[in-house]
């Protein structure tokens, strides 16, 4: 799959986004190693907190698919239906794909592809412990 084709998995996700407070519509599309993709979308709450990212949505849908190998994700993100600024994952989301993915796996934003090691270069991992 291109990376075009797979940022616009991206995008159809954040169409589903819940997200009346902030209005800002975040999707991701997550791929297996085995070429599966799970998408997710932000869901926020009215007690704040409990928001949860686009990207954890689609992790956590993979992983409780029985799915823990990744290759790749795509992130799109916008207040205003523009997708064309890049719109990077949060520390906590970088912090959860560093669980199950290693310094090489891919994060397809609009302006390119990144690794994970490009946003989160040193990482607390099961290693540490
Ligand atoms: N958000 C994500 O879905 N992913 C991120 O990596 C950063 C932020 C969401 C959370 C909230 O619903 C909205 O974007 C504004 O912060």
């Amino acid at each position: 799959m291109d990376n075009k084709t797979f940022f616009e998995m991206a995008v159809r996700a954040a169409e589903k986004s819940y997200s009346p407070y902030s209005k800002f519509r975040v999707g991701a599309a997550l791929l297996t190693e085995d070429g599966q993709v799970f998408t997710g979308c932000n869901i926020e709450n009215a007690s704040y907190s409990l928001t949860i990212c686009a990207e954890r949505t689609a992790v956590f849908k993979a992983v409780s698919s029985g799915f823990t190998n990744f290759r790749a994700i795509a992130i799109a993100g916008s207040g205003d239906g523009d997708f064309s600024a890049p719109c990077p994952p949060c520390g906590a989301c970088l912090q959860v794909l560093s669980e199950f993915c290693g310094d090489d796996f891919m994060i397809v934003l609009s302006d390119g592809v990144h690794k994970l090691s490009d946003f989160l270069p040193v990482r607390f991992n099961k290693e540490n412990l």
